[in-house]
Order: structure tokens, then sequence, then C-alpha cells
């Protein structure tokens, strides 16, 4: 998977994908990310990026023309599957979406900053708006290195056990079961026995029950998702 990133901020995307799972997804040549520096596509002796609103108000807003620039740039050399832009007003990310978008080729981020970015590239460029939740970011670079994530591991043959993934919390609109570790014991608190047994029907069981009934009490809501 090819992602470009177009940022006014790109250190802020430096460290988070230079560790852990991602440096192995990018070093096994699966995960390719590449930031662009809007900046480059800054107008006049500034480099200028945002301006004023029309209509008056508090707030700078990232202007059209850097942004078309850039990505009618970047699209010379590359189809993309979605264009997407982190905003708190995009859909919210689902488990569903992630695994969705894992499966495409060429991906491109658009992260914006302070209002936002003028919404003639929402209508004309922008394929998928996506939010990371309910609250709002200074700027999409986080929201963007929190999907490149959960894209990311979702990638085959990123994680060591291909069937890891499958078990995450939401793959089946179930929370993940509690996991336990060495010693068995531990201050008097024990692994429950039935882990410990080596009955493998049973451990699968009991999981099943732990996931629904962790998720009945923390997150009603998923259990009455509809399936698409
Ligand atoms: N940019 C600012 N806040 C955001 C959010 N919650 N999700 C995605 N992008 C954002």
């Amino acid at each position: 998977m090819h992602i470009d990133i177009i940022t006014v901020h790109p250190e802020l995307l430096a460290g988070p994908f230079d560790h852990s799972i991602m440096k192995r997804a990018r070093d096994k040549g699966l995960l390719e990310v590449n930031l662009i520096d809007l900046r480059h596509y800054g107008q006049g002796k500034h480099l200028q990026v945002d301006d004023y609103q029309f209509g008056g108000g508090a707030g700078m807003v990232m202007m059209v023309e850097p942004l078309v620039n850039c990505i009618e740039a970047l699209q010379k050399n590359r189809r993309y599957d979605e264009v997407i832009y982190l905003t708190p007003d995009g859909q919210r990310l689902e488990q569903r979406t992630c695994n969705r978008l894992s499966m495409k080729e060429n991906l491109l981020m658009i992260c914006g900053h302070y209002k936002g970015i003028d919404e003639r590239v929402r209508e004309h460029f922008v394929t998928l708006e996506i939010s990371i939740g309910d609250y709002v970011l200074s700027g999409g670079e986080l929201a963007a290195a929190v999907l490149v994530d959960a894209l990311g591991r979702l990638l085959p043959g990123v994680l060591n056990d291909e069937t890891s993934a499958l078990f995450d919390s939401f793959q089946d609109d179930l929370l993940a079961p509690p996991v336990y570790t060495r010693p068995a014991e531990y201050r008097g608190w024990k692994v429950p026995d039935v882990l410990l047994g080596g009955n493998f029907a049973q451990i699968e069981a009991w999981r099943h029950e732990q996931a629904l009934d962790r998720t009945r009490k923390r997150r009603p809501d998923l259990l009455s998702h509809d399936d698409e």
C-alpha cells in the first residue's frame, strides 16, 4: 500500500511510522508512507497556504490553489483509490472502514489546519472524509497517523501471526476478551482456571462469553450494529 500525506507540518509525522509494527511494514516493503509539505506549493514570497475566510470570522482557512496544485501534481504520478480528508465533521472511523481501506493500493490523505480547508477542495477532490472521534485536534496529522497505523497493521504479512488481527476488538463487533500471561498467580490474584486447563474448545467458549459480557457492559451499541 502506498500512502501520500499532504501536510503543513511534516515534522509531526516524522516519528509515528518509524517504530514497531509500522516500521516492520515499511521495512518489508508492504507499506510506503510519503509526506508532502504543502508549503512547497505555497503562494508568493511567503509561500502562503492559508488566508482569512470570506464573510469574516476568526480563524484561517487553507487555500484552494496550493492544495489543488499539490493534489494534481501527485495525481500525475498515481491514481488514488481514495482522497481522504481528516476532519472532525467526517464519518467516524470504524474498524469496518479500516478493513475496507486496507485493501486499497493508493491513498492520499489531506491534513487540515486552522479552520479547515476551502470547501471547493472537498467538493472536487476529496472522496472520503474521516473523523477519528468527536473531539477537535489542532490539525489532521495525528488523525492521519492513527488511520495509517490502523490500516498498516491489517496488511497481509505485517503482523507476525496473520490471524491475530482477526481477533482484535471490533472485528466481529465485539470487544476483545481479557488476556493473561505468567505468572499464573500473583499476590493471590489468579488467572482463570479455564485458561490453564488446555481444553481449547472450553477456552474459546470462555473467551467468547467474556467478549460478549464486556461488550454488553461497555459498548452495548456495538451489539445492535447491522451488518453492511
Ligand atoms: N482534525 C481535527 N480534529 C480531527 C478529528 N477529530 N478527526 C480527524 N481529523 C481531525
